[in-house]
């Protein structure tokens, strides 16, 4: 089905989004948004590999600057928004192992002009251009989905603390860096478990003391008609009254109706406000050590986060609510995305005497356990789906999706000739909406890691689509 949707718009293929969307009036929907995915995958497929030149940015162009690029993520999606945005320098650094395979894919794709794969907290800013945009989705370990919140060490924790990195080189930047857009795990809201939301307010009132106005979403990737069910923080920032954004966010009277229908993420995700009553409005008081001892926590309030799903801070004053998706465009599932079964390597398919064990560890269970040291322990979970359902999105990739070894987590899908089998590396770059083989040269669990840190570029398209069009009001 992809394929043929592609297909069926190959003819607008030259264009960017957002020419397309000048021309047809962008309805919120994703048609436009795959026939350049199938523009993309077709132009990567034709790149050379250790192409060296990055183009100059022109004087209408957005510069960009991405940091803990991993893969590219964020360059994927903004260059299929539009060829305005032109990433000028970027920073991918792995600090656990010494291969560093993400640094080595992003200089295949995009050459290895402004890159820097080093430590960045190690890169002084002035080594860092001048830019209209700063994007990244900094590292989430300590929340990730992985763990339990209740085991997170939120902000303060070891990875977490790169927050401040980018807070530095916002702080250092010579000019004031106008647009920022980043993303993190859906629970970035909700930490750290004792002191629900503090690590957003830190974050909140940093930008908001560096001049930013900021607005956030938590988005479902599948619920907008993408292949997966990935749940993410998204935060689009301006700089204030220093931009266009800047000064019709000022000019709107009411920052809800901003939320829900003037915003850049609205205007990127329709959505609908859940209760008026589960409004909010409040101050981050306070200087950043304040709010660290201080931030919600009472012990009567401190079980919820008062950050909703959705919200905009501007002077340190917080708006939110909560909303739910209003889409009813296409959508693309798990079983659009997979390979014709000859295509696929022999080694993903699972053999009969393997299939008792994957049924065991993806079944619902209440059993006995014993803890390390010997303490026994009753554990119970649900079952999980297997195989996965085809006709609906996939459920969120995670790092440890590759490898042959059964596991509760991987997907497994039954194939028409009857077999169970895991998803390619290709597979898994569709689900986040990557052109095919963009991991190619690293191993298969690696490039199923590299997707599972990844996320779903067709939400970094339609938001720079939605910056770009508010930008060129
Ligand atoms: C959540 S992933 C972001 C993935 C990226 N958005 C993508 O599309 O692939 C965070 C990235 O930050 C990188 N990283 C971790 N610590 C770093 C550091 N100190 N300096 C630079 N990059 C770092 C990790 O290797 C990882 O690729």
């Amino acid at each position: 089905m992809l394929r043929s949707i592609i297909q069926t718009f190959r003819s607008m293929a030259d264009k960017t989004q957002y020419d397309i969307q000048k021309e047809t009036h962008y309805n919120n929907n994703l048609c436009d948004a795959l026939a350049e995915y199938g523009r993309i995958s077709r132009q990567y497929a034709q790149l050379n590999i250790f192409q060296e030149d990055t183009p100059d940015a022109g004087a209408d162009d957005i510069r960009v600057i991405e940091l803990f690029a991993g893969v590219g993520g964020f360059r994927v999606g903004l260059e299929r928004a539009s060829s305005r945005f032109v990433t000028v320098w970027n920073n991918q650094w792995e600090p656990s192992t010494k291969r560093q395979d993400a640094s080595q894919i992003y200089c295949n794709r995009f050459g290895y002009s402004g890159h820097s794969n080093e430590d960045i907290s190690k890169v002084p800013t002035d080594e860092i251009p001048a830019a209209e945009l700063l994007v990244g989705g900094f590292p989430c370990q300590d929340y990730s989905v992985a763990t339990t919140l209740k085991n997170s060490h939120g902000i303060a924790g070891k990875k977490g603390v790169l927050w401040w990195e980018i807070h530095r080189i916002l702080k250092e930047s010579m000019q004031p860096i106008p647009y920022l857009m980043l993303e993190n795990v859906d629970r970035l809201l909700k930490s750290p478990a004792r002191q629900r939301g503090r690590d957003f307010a830190l974050i909140l009132a940093s930008l908001s003391d560096l001049g930013y106005v900021v607005e956030w979403r938590v988005i479902n990737a599948a619920d907008y008609g993408m292949p997966q069910r990935r749940r993410r923080t998204y935060m689009v920032a301006y700089h204030r009254g220093f931009n266009p954004i800047g000064e019709a966010f000022e000019r709107c009277d009411d920052k809800f109706h901003w939320i829900l229908t003037e915003g850049v993420e609205a205007k990127a995700f329709a959505c609908e406000e859940k209760s008026v009553k589960k409004r909010g409005e409040f101050d981050i008081n306070g200087d950043l050590v304040k709010i660290t001892d201080e931030f919600n926590n009472n012990p009567k309030s401190q079980s919820t986060s008062p950050f909703g799903s959705a919200g905009v801070m501007d002077n340190r004053h917080v708006w939110t609510t909560d909303v739910e998706p209003d889409y009813n465009g296409p959508r693309i599932s798990l079983g659009d995305i997979l390979l014709d079964e000859d295509e696929v390597d022999e080694s993903f398919f699972i053999n009969d005497d393997e299939i008792k064990r994957w049924e065991y560890l993806k079944g619902g269970k209440k059993e006995k356990r014993l803890t390390k040291d010997g303490f026994e322990y009753d554990y119970s979970e649900g079952p999980m789906a297997f195989p996965d359902k085809l006709d609906v999105a996939s459920r969120t990739i995670i790092t440890g999706e590759g490898g042959k070894g059964p596991s509760r987590f991987k997907h497994v899908v039954l194939t028409p000739n009857g077999r169970f089998r895991r998803l390619t590396p290709i597979e898994l770059e569709r689900l986040n909406m990557f052109p095919d083989n963009h991991t190619e040269g690293a191993s298969d669990v690696r490039r199923a890691f590299l997707m599972g840190n990844s996320l779903v570029t067709g939400i970094v398209e339609k938001l720079g689509c939605s910056l770009l069009s508010m930008i060129m009001q």
